[in-house]
């Protein structure tokens, strides 16, 4: 060390540090980031009981080895519950199929699918969604950077013939003719992508869409309150450490409403009340009109709860 480097001297404790880290932004999983917290953790969780999920969540955490999407979400389908851990915090079985159930239920009723259309779902995961939605449609197709979670998937919903999984590049392309679909989704996925993929999927949902399709997207509010303590959390979480690509990302409404705009679509609804963004774009019919707005009332998750009411 050269004698004139800065030399850094640690303050002596003061008595409001404890309220100060109480109050310290905490990773959006709740967890304070420090060895002893994920200690606390593998304990609390009783994590020794499940050691290759352990292993799996420890190694995506630190986050040492550079992966593309497609390797971050391969990663996570190497353990059931890990999986399920990252695609909506679900701790089990059970959960994942009663929030795809609601999920599921307020698509239906906000997007105003019915028995006989073609639905296709961009980022499916492991069919949390889609197990609970296939059954009530003519067919549905999942679209996913992942092929370990479309295993995952398709295993989940063994049995369920009209369902199909496509694996993609995940580079905002679709491989679908233009006029496919009657309805297409993105839940829980556009938070996870750089603004040009997900520019690129808007564009390629107005593109496979029939006329009068309609498109379900969300991604994470910056202009809600929640949406912004959230979006500290996310920037305290990553002090320090080099970011994942999957990292969370924030977006506007103006935002949302300009990439579909160009891309041909109608906004028929932004909601932006929570810490959600919930975008309903529609493809016009060829003489301009528009399919009808479905029931939206169920679609924003309850307030203060992070997408179900847990
Ligand atoms: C948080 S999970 C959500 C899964 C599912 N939608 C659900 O709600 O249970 C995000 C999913 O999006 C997929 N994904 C992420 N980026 C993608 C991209 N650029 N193209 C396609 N899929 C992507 C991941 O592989 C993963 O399966």
């Amino acid at each position: 060390m050269e004698d004139d480097a800065p030399v850094t001297v640690p303050r002596p404790p003061r008595a409001d540090d404890a309220a100060a880290d109480r109050d310290a932004p905490r990773s959006l999983n709740g967890t304070a980031r420090s060895v002893g917290a994920l200690a606390s953790r593998f304990f609390g969780e009783r994590q020794w009981k499940r050691p290759r999920y352990a292993w799996h969540r420890l190694w995506g955490e630190l986050n040492l080895i550079p992966r593309d999407m497609a390797g971050v979400w391969d990663h996570a389908a190497g353990d059931a519950d890990y999986a399920a851990h990252m695609v909506n915090g679900s701790p089990d079985e059970a959960t994942l199929r009663r929030t795809g159930a609601i999920m599921a239920r307020r698509l239906v009723a906000a997007l105003d699918i019915r028995p006989e259309h073609a639905v296709l779902e961009l980022g499916p995961g492991i069919g949390r969604v889609a197990r609970e939605l296939a059954p009530h449609v003519r067919c549905w197709y999942g679209a996913d950077v992942s092929r370990g979670m479309l295993d995952r998937a398709a295993a989940r919903m063994r049995g369920q013939n009209n369902a199909v999984f496509v694996p993609i590049s995940g580079d905002g392309t679709l491989p679908f003719a233009a006029g496919t679909f009657d309805r297409a989704f993105a839940h829980l996925v556009f938070f996870h992508m750089d603004k040009q993929e997900m520019w690129r999927y808007l564009a390629e949902f107005a593109r496979v869409l029939k006329p009068g399709g309609v498109a379900y997207a969300d991604t994470w509010n910056l202009e809600n309150a929640d949406g912004w303590r959230r979006w500290l959390a996310e920037v305290a979480h990553y002090e320090g450490r080099k970011r994942p690509v999957h990292q969370n990302r924030w977006s506007t409404a103006a935002e949302l409403r300009a990439y579909s705009t160009h891309a041909g679509l109608t906004v028929l609804a932004c909601l932006a009340d929570s810490c959600w963004l919930q975008l309903i774009v529609a493809r016009p019919f060829a003489d301009g009109t528009l399919p009808a707005l479905g029931d939206l009332s169920a679609l924003p998750p309850p307030p203060g709860a992070w997408y179900y009411a847990d």
